[in-house]
């Protein structure tokens, strides 16, 4: 038997990377669905969570660290990545989070309670037929009514150049039983001398020879997983939307806010096609032909009733906001598909300003000063837009704070120590926001030194010994996170 039977031609050789994506967050999912003008599960109560495979489980048990008030569950048929998953909840002493070892087929007949939220990333392209029928039937039994669901795919038709280049990598692996990283050496090496010899397809698709050359960047794990499946699958939009009707699913708007904003994302023309009475029902094909879009992150409810714009308000207005980077990274000034776009400083700098101090409601926002004059409206639709530029994160009720920070300590301390052993992490948990902060691995370093008692700036030194351009860059940055990285984390609670 080989070792595919088991797989379906799954990667499993090589572990996958330890991330953290954000649009997994419960809190990220149910403000999207409410701009998208659905009503959301109310992540603030108790709620049920499960993200189907889970690779290593630093998402989930992130989240679960962040939200003791939910109850995760995470499955994956690698016993590798469900053991570090594992590793990671019992070092952070987290129990309302659970890890199964067991396929999608496997789950139809495990022992599971009602979801309301089920998610996948990096899933629904990479996996067959048959185990895309698996999800949505487990989907259809186990998902609540008004619950919601998260998958990411590959799509058309922003792939479909480049596609040819998957192909091309996977006839170039001569040798399957080599180890991951020589098969994707393999694979690339193959490639490149396809182009080399003179490829009429190379010549006649230049973004795909330039992705090759940024493929050979890549970490070679995560071009293994991306690449070298058997399963792999390119879809339009609404195709996935057909395959996930019969678990009674329907299109509710992008888990990632600023895919919600047509303003910054389409140039006036494309706009108006898109609002035309005679334009598609398949919207969202439509607008993946005006981006050339290869990647979707998308939610799907059961059954979300509509919201009215006042139910939408009243969501954003019963909510703390709390500021999620660096002040002096939050320019006001930024570049979209649609064009350039300078946000007015009298309302976008005076809410930045006004989180600086920490979490905020839109009332609290309005006491201050210099924004006493605007409308609550204007602070919302701010807020809105602040969240989708990731400067901003919206907030869990204050009252839960302590409680969830006691979770989230032990999480950080034991993600920092896996961190200083050469186990890099993407992100530390806010008990704040119920989500995770990314941190880059000199600031996660910097970070351990502050809470040794150490300058961050006296890492430098040893962090680069052997070049003085690299010890200065990394000073600056040390005093940077001295100066104002660790008030942002403060205000979040990370420490
Ligand atoms: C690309 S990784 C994504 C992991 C994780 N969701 C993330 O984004 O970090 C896909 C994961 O799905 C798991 N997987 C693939 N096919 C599966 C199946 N039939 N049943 C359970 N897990 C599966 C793999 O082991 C792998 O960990």
């Amino acid at each position: 038997m080989s070792d595919d039977t088991w797989t379906g031609g799954y990667v499993v050789d090589v572990e996958y990377t330890h991330g953290f994506y954000p649009e997994l967050a419960p809190l990220n999912l149910a403000m999207a669905a409410s701009l998208a003008g659905r009503r959301a599960v109310d992540v603030d109560q108790t709620y049920t969570y499960l993200e189907l495979g889970c690779g290593n489980g630093y998402s989930t048990a992130l989240l679960a660290a962040a939200n003791p008030h939910g109850q995760f569950w995470g499955n994956d048929f690698n016993p590798t990545h469900i053991l570090n998953a594992r590793a990671t909840a019992q070092a952070a002493g987290l129990d309302n989070v659970t890890f199964l070892e067991a396929s999608f087929e496997d789950l139809l007949t495990s022992e599971l309670p009602e979801f309301d939220v089920i998610t996948l990333h990096g899933i629904w392209s990479w996996v067959s037929a048959e185990n895309r029928h698996y999800i949505v039937e487990l989907i259809r039994r186990r998902l609540k009514s008004g619950g919601l669901v998260y998958v990411s795919y590959n799509c058309l038709p922003g792939w479909s150049r480049i596609a040819p280049l998957r192909r091309l990598m996977k006839l170039g692996v001569t040798n399957a039983s080599a180890p991951a990283p020589a098969r994707v050496e393999q694979a690339l090496s193959y490639a490149r001398a396809i182009r080399e010899a003179g490829s009429g397809f190379f010549a006649s698709t230049p973004e795909t020879s330039a992705l090759l050359d940024q493929l050979a960047k890549e970490s070679p794990t995560y071009l293994a997983h991306e690449y070298l499946h058997e399963q792999w699958w390119l879809f339009y939009q609404d195709e996935v939307a057909d395959a996930l009707g019969p678990a009674r699913l329907a299109y509710v708007g992008p888990a990632r806010l600023m895919d919600g904003f047509d303003q910054f994302n389409l140039k006036p023309p494309q706009r108006a096609l898109l609002a035309a009475p005679d334009a598609p029902a398949a919207t969202e094909v439509v607008r993946d032909f005006l981006l050339d879009r290869r990647f979707r992150r998308d939610i799907y409810g059961r059954g979300c009733p509509a919201l009215a714009p006042a139910e939408v308000s009243a969501w954003m207005n019963g909510r703390r906001f709390a500021l999620a980077r660096l002040r002096s990274l939050c320019p006001l000034k930024f570049q979209r598909p649609g064009g350039e776009f300078n946000l007015t400083p009298q309302v976008f700098d005076a809410v930045l300003d006004g989180l600086v101090a920490g979490p905020s409601t839109i009332d609290q926002l309005r006491a201050l000063p210099a924004l006493k004059a605007i409308e609550a409206r204007h602070i919302e639709q701010s807020l809105g837009v602040l969240c989708a530029l990731a400067y901003v994160q919206p907030a869990l009720p204050a009252q839960g704070d302590a409680a969830r920070k006691v979770v989230t300590d032990r999480f950080n301390a034991a993600a920092l120590q896996s961190a200083a052993a050469g186990r890099p992490v993407a992100a530390l948990a806010s008990p704040v926001t119920g989500t995770g902060i990314p941190l880059p691995g000199p600031e996660q370093a910097f970070l351990a030194a502050v809470l040794r008692g150490q300058a961050p700036e006296a890492l430098a030194e040893a962090m680069a010994p052997d070049s003085e351009e690299q010890r200065n860059a990394l000073r600056a940055r040390a005093q940077t996170f001295a100066r104002e990285g660790i008030g942002v984390l403060m205000a979040l609670q990370v420490i």
